[in-house]
């Protein structure tokens, strides 16, 4: 016998019913960010975030939200670290990685790079280090940070938005047609409660008027020989960057 059908609306305080809150474990699978950043001080910092996610690809621009934390009743230290030197490199976390992440997210004051067992390899635009077992790291300057208020001290959270200023991917990685060996990888992500997948079966499907062989093509091209998706779709935009700020601040007033 089916159980029936769940209705109800968080605001009013209501609950599923259900023995563990299933909220986490509807939008899934949620990609891991393994975030390293580097406090002013100069020590550096890893930890796994789950609410994380692409933004933007041109130019290339992701997010990782921290909740406040309850320990340290305040900011996540990878937030604080964004916020004070504007810095911080996403490692992928995959099947292989998948213990050192988890030992990663010890809130600890320490450097989480050795508790994880994990080797620092150096970045070149920023100052964190990567994950070197990691397949792809971003380095990443910070956009800016919003804080969204919570309705307890964990619900705070902080959504700290980068610019990906430089890629690294590991040759190993690439198939011999050119693209990212997903499957060799088998990049991590987080489902609800306790539980976490790994990419294991890929298919492909094209948006119904990519008919062309040719457009598809050039989509998953963007390097020397392709075109990128934002080409395809709109033209490049030179204006100087004050005045694209300045219209984004705009933009932000108008929709508040
Ligand atoms: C798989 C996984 C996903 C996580 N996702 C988040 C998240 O999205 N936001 C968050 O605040 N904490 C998340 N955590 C908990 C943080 O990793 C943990 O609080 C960590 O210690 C924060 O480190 P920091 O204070 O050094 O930044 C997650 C932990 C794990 C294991």
């Amino acid at each position: 016998m089916p159980r029936p059908d769940i209705f109800y609306e968080p605001p009013k305080g209501e609950k599923s019913g259900l023995p563990h809150d299933p909220f986490k474990s509807f939008v899934i699978p949620r990609p891991i960010g393994w975030i390293s950043t580097t406090s002013a001080g100069g020590q550096d910092n890893l930890a796994p975030f789950s609410q994380f996610n692409n933004v933007s690809f041109d130019p290339p621009t992701i997010m990782f939200v921290g909740h406040q934390s309850v320990y340290k009743r305040e900011s996540k230290d990878s937030v604080v670290n964004a916020r004070q030197t504007g810095e911080f490199v996403w490692n992928m976390s995959t099947f292989d990685t998948r213990e050192a992440m988890n030992a990663s997210s010890l809130e600890s004051w320490d450097d989480e790079f050795p508790i994880a067992g994990v080797t620092k390899a150096p970045s070149r635009l920023v100052k964190p280090p990567r994950v070197a077992e990691s397949p792809v790291q971003f380095e990443c300057k910070v956009h800016s940070i919003v804080r969204i208020q919570g309705d307890s001290l964990v619900g705070h959270s902080d959504i700290v938005i980068g610019r990906v200023v430089a890629i690294h991917v590991k040759g190993e990685y690439i198939t011999p047609e050119g693209l990212f060996d997903v499957l060799k990888a088998a990049p991590l992500a987080r489902l609800g409660y306790h539980q976490y997948t790994a990419i294991r079966e890929v298919f492909d499907m094209k948006m119904p008027f990519m008919h062309d062989d040719n457009v598809s093509a050039s989509v998953l091209g963007g390097g020397a020989t392709g075109v990128s998706d934002a080409e395809l779709y709109a033209s490049k935009d030179y204006r100087p960057i004050e005045e694209k700020l300045r219209e984004e601040r705009e933009h932000r007033v108008k929709s508040q």
